[in-house]
């Protein structure tokens, strides 16, 4: 078993090498892969931080090359690197399969300690975009389950970012790859991704392990408010402090941080940083108009996140701010926390 997680450790640290390898020195690699990054604006030196690379696009230059240096179609395949064809019997030694990434940029995954666990690789040009082979492909493909990725315990950037979250005691959660790698190199270094999933209990805890507050940095779209709200109350629930930036309409992190800059970025987190309190109610009450029935629902929705907090004295203040907000009675609320409390029990 362990010797099982070594081997796909070291496949998966080879294959790393190899797309590095392919962005900076192969002519595709370089035309294609690099070109893209240096649009985006991702310096050198943060391309090596991250270790981002690129997966030709062909059928099966990774895996081929990968088995000429001894690592088996079996190993290939149980990391997620190689698509095995339909057994046919004939058992080609030569071409086993097809590789998972081609025509890809690639960012590698790693897990706390720094090891590669996995990768996530994105289509070129535009949201849709991409060649004609790549028309109804996702933008982002990433690895499958294996032996050493669990999609749900895993947060993009939690190596290169632990130090920063330690020393600042604040972990900054975005979406996305490119959000992480836009902050890093912004000078923003205590900042990870949930990768596009909901966030997992599993992810927080993992958080939880470098700092206690956490600031939820979503995209400025409906899901990503969804998202914010639902993430929040887990945050929570494991006992940690939310804060929330909703961005401009139609940015995320990265374009935000692009178009504004580095300083004018960290001003906006400081101004639109809002306690999950603040956030939740400012979001549900414009949906909740003039209508005193679902404004009063605005306020059980507050109650509701507030009792998800282990600690009693945390909850007596965030019932006081609410009753304060919201021009409610504070015993009315406690009141009314002590019946979801009792019922979560
Ligand atoms: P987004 O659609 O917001 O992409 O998805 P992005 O991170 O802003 O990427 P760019 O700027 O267009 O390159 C957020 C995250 O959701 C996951 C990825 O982890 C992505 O970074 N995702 C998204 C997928 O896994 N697959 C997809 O097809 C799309
Ligand atoms: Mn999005
Ligand atoms: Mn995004
Ligand atoms: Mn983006
Ligand atoms: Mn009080």
């Amino acid at each position: 078993r362990q010797n099982e997680r070594e081997s796909l450790y070291i496949v998966l640290n080879y294959a790393k090498n190899f797309y590095q390898q392919q962005l900076h020195h192969s002519e595709e690699g370089q035309a294609i892969g690099l070109s893209y990054f240096r649009e985006r604006g991702f310096s050198a030196e943060i391309r090596k931080k991250f270790e981002l690379g690129y997966s030709l696009d062909t059928w099966d230059a990774f895996s081929r090359e990968a088995m000429a240096k001894g690592h088996s179609a079996d190993l290939l395949e149980k990391a997620g690197l190689l698509i095995r064809k339909e057994d046919n019997g004939a058992g080609n030694r030569h071409s086993p399969g097809y590789d998972r990434f081609r025509g890809r940029v690639i960012f590698p995954i790693h897990n706390v300690a720094g090891k590669v666990i996995a990768f996530g690789a994105r289509i070129l040009k535009s949201e849709k975009g991409g060649n004609a082979k790549q028309a109804n492909q996702p933008k982002y493909l990433n690895s499958p389950e294996t032996d050493v990725y669990h999609k749900s315990e895993v947060l993009y950037g939690i190596y290169q970012a632990k130090n920063a979250i330690r020393n600042q005691e604040l972990c900054y959660l975005v979406e996305g790859y490119t959000d992480v790698i836009s902050l890093h190199q912004a000078g923003i270094e205590n900042v990870v991704a949930s990768s596009g999933t909901s966030l997992t209990t599993e992810q927080i805890r993992l958080i939880s392990r470098f700092a206690p507050n956490v600031t939820i940095l979503y995209d400025g779209d409906i899901a990503g408010i969804k998202a914010a709200l639902r993430g929040l109350d887990l945050v929570l629930e494991e006992g940690l402090n939310v804060n929330i930036v909703l961005f401009p309409d139609g940015e995320d992190p990265d374009s935000y941080v692009r178009k504004v800059g580095a300083e004018a970025f960290k001003a906006y987190l400081r101004q639109a940083s809002k306690d999950f309190i603040t956030f939740k109610t400012e979001i549900l009450l414009k949906d909740a108009g003039n209508d005193p029935f679902r404004q009063a629902a605005v306020i059980g929705e507050v109650v509701n996140s507030i009792v998800r907090i282990p600690e009693a004295i945390k909850r007596q203040v965030f019932f006081h701010r609410t009753s304060e907000m919201m021009k409610v009675d504070e015993q009315m609320l406690i009141t009314e926390g002590n019946k979801l409390l009792r019922k979560q029990q």
